[in-house]
């Protein structure tokens, strides 16, 4: 009755994942927030998401694109920016397909088709279009001018537009970075003006676009250190952490209460069931982390094929997982700064209760507290994975398992 074929947990795959738990807030900073605020013409910032890797980043966002979509606006598809790819002439593409979208194609005005040839030169040669023609427009200009042609389609069509742009910590080019990040902010920031009956005066309007930029906490450092307050002014940084055990809860609540459908292979519907124990075992292992939290999930589907899912079975099913576990928080771990890493052994080490800056400098041999304080400061608000509490605490608390306890054995 169970298999693989129909198993509603994915680890790892690309998709919106069917069990869905928790980020009710970022849900809703874009159904009542971004939105709205956009398509009335206010200004509202893009969105940059960051988090370690598996915290559900370019999940969230497909999430959103895809119900924004469902509900006809105009989207790319998730952007995925390759290691030192040029990031240009991949958003550039993006934006023409946008264009089509927006029926400019078949524009015959003399603006837009200009706008279209320029951007598709962008889209043929990337950043190194500036360096060829000396003297025409930088391809961030470029850009710009057909995404306001874009948003100016979108208010007529009364939709939004959202840009997503994934793995942006892998934009390495100085000046493809700031290109882009200039031509998506000037169109965030564009305003247009309209003629508003009865108004002598012009008033001036946000176009429809939403920008949102997910990767790694890396990408922080790229964009703040030298595009500074700029940025910051165009963009809202928000940085992920861990699930809540209550969320991921009752996102399995509904295994216990009404089962969870599939076919059952003779054209009906079978319902698949969760003991408690297995539900609060997966919340239990997973440690807030939404990629375990799949995988506990998915070992547990295969580990039988009744109609009901046992603590045995996730149990059976996580020594499965285990070593896929360990490794998805070691490979944090390691693209950690070995001071950072440091840092975490130390504070893991102590009790709870005694972590402060003093002890952990301590105990890592340094001489004083205030050695360890940028290395603290990083790790809470770059990459958030502690939070610089009374005491302090890991918010990464797989992270914390790990490198603290027998976890992920029970
Ligand atoms: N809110 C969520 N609820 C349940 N599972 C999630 C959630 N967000 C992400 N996942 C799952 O976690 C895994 C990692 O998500 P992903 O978006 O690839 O992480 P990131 O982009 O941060 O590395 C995927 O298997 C995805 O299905
Ligand atoms: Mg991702």
């Amino acid at each position: 009755m169970r298999s693989a074929l129909n198993s509603p947990f994915s680890p790892g795959s690309d998709s919106v994942p069917e069990v869905w738990a928790g980020r009710t807030e970022q849900l809703s900073d874009w159904r009542d927030v971004v939105r709205p605020r956009r398509i009335a013409g206010l200004p509202e910032r893009g969105r940059t998401i960051l988090g370690e890797a598996g915290l559900g980043k370019s999940t969230l966002v497909r999430r959103i694109a895809r119900e924004a979509a469902a509900g006809g606006d105009w989207v790319t598809p998730q952007l995925r920016i390759p290691s030192g790819s040029d990031p240009l002439k991949l958003v550039a593409a993006a934006i023409l397909r946008l264009a089509d979208e927006a029926g400019l194609a078949a524009s015959r005005e003399a603006r837009i088709r200009k706008a279209l040839d320029r951007v598709q030169a962008v889209a043929a040669s990337g950043i190194s279009l500036s360096l060829r023609q000396a003297d025409g427009p930088e391809p961030y200009t470029v850009l710009t001018d057909l995404l306001v042609e874009v948003g100016r389609a979108a208010i007529r069509a009364g939709v939004a537009v959202l840009i997503h742009i994934d793995e942006v910590q892998n934009i390495t080019g100085e000046n493809a970075l700031s290109q882009l990040l200039i031509a998506l902010g000037d169109a965030l920031v564009f305003e247009e003006p309209v003629a508003v009956p009865g108004l002598a005066a012009q008033v001036h309007r946000s176009l429809p676009l939403a920008v949102y930029l997910t990767g790694l906490p890396d990408f922080a450092d790229m964009a703040g250190a030298r595009k500074g307050a700029t940025f910051a002014r165009r963009f809202k940084t928000t940085t992920l952490s861990a699930i809540d055990d209550d969320d991921l809860a009752s996102a399995l609540q509904s295994f216990i209460i009404d089962g969870w459908p599939v076919p059952d292979g003779a054209g009906g519907i079978a319902k698949i069931r969760m003991e408690p124990g297995a539900a609060s075992a997966i919340v239990d292992l997973c440690r807030g982390e939404p990629f375990l939290f799949q995988l506990a999930g998915e070992r547990a589907w295969y580990a039988g094929t009744g109609e009901v899912i046992t603590r045995a079975q996730v149990l059976e099913g996580w020594k499965a997982a285990r070593s896929e576990a360990v490794s998805h928080v070691e490979r944090i771990l390691e693209r950690l700064p070995a001071r950072e890493t440091q840092f975490l052994r130390a504070m893991a080490d102590l009790r709870e209760d005694d972590r402060t800056l003093t002890r952990i400098a301590k105990e890592m041999g340094l001489a004083k507290a205030t050695d360890a304080g940028p290395t603290s400061q990083r790790l809470d608000s770059v990459r958030g994975i502690i939070e610089r509490g009374k005491p302090y605490s890991f918010r990464h608390r797989a992270v914390e398992a790990y490198l603290s306890g027998d976890w992920p054995d029970l």
